[in-house]
């Protein structure tokens, strides 16, 4: 069976609870490609009130994080069923955003990835190599221990409708979106990495997002390519006209 293509929107700290709401009920009430998923990510303080205003729509919900304790004592942070409980099925980890500037590793990702699994929600993954590791050839390697981290310890079974996104760390928020063959390469490599770590079965139904200034423009080029499975969009997701464009690409 051919993989659904899906359509995220990562909103990054963008937009107030009530702008947020107006975003998501923008995007549901003008919809018309039935034939992909579509899911945005607002903040951690949004969550709620967008699944809310989401319900009955075929819009689906992300976190963009999540810390891998469940409740406790651990301020400022939001654990699986909460965000579950605030009506979020999808959980981004791993973003190299909070690579970059909140410390996260593969370890940590790896924690995230099994707190998700464990609270329902299907984890989005996110991987990607900086400019200097492309430029020295790198790539391949960098995808593979961010994966190799982050995945330690699952198995085939307990994988939930794992999600990885691609995203080049150069291509995120810089105009420079991957080639449509770069894209294709990189994901053709993760899922031949899938099929070795786990099994065909896996690297078949994964879905494997591309991510890194994706518009209107370039999205057709990228996502009818072979191994791109979707779109992890930031800035273009944040006006509703440039996000259905994309959808609409497909
Ligand atoms: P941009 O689409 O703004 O480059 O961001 C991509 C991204 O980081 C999505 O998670």
């Amino acid at each position: 069976m051919a993989r659904r293509k899906l359509i995220a929107g990562n909103w990054k700290m963008h937009k107030t609870v009530a702008e947020s709401v107006g975003l998501a009920g923008q995007v549901a009430t003008e919809l018309k490609n039935r034939q992909v998923d579509v899911l945005v990510a607002p903040t951690a303080l949004a969550l709620a009130a967008v699944a809310s205003r989401l319900a009955g729509t075929p819009v689906m919900v992300a976190a963009q994080n999540l810390f891998w304790e469940d409740h406790g004592a651990y301020t400022g942070e939001v654990g699986g069923p909460l965000i579950r409980a605030a009506g979020a099925s999808h959980v981004i980890i791993g973003h190299s955003e909070r690579r970059q500037f909140f410390g996260e590793s593969e370890k940590t990702a790896g924690l995230r990835v099994a707190a998700a699994l464990a609270a329902g929600l299907v984890p989005i993954l996110c991987v990607g190599e900086a400019l200097a590791e492309r430029e020295k050839d790198q790539t391949e390697g960098v995808l593979e221990s961010q994966l190799a981290g982050a995945l330690a310890g699952m198995g085939a079974a307990g994988l939930g409708g794992l999600i990885v996104a691609y995203e080049p760390v150069w291509a995120i928020g810089t105009g420079l979106n991957a080639s449509p063959e770069q894209a294709n390469q990189a994901h053709a490599f993760i899922r031949s990495w899938l099929a070795y770590r786990f099994d065909k079965k896996v690297a078949k139904a994964t879905r494997i997002l591309y991510g890194g200034s994706v518009k209107p423009a370039n999205a057709a080029g990228l996502l009818t390519q072979s191994e791109v499975d979707g779109a992890l969009v930031g800035g273009a997701s944040l006006n509703v006209h440039d996000f259905l464009g994309i959808i609409e690409a497909i």
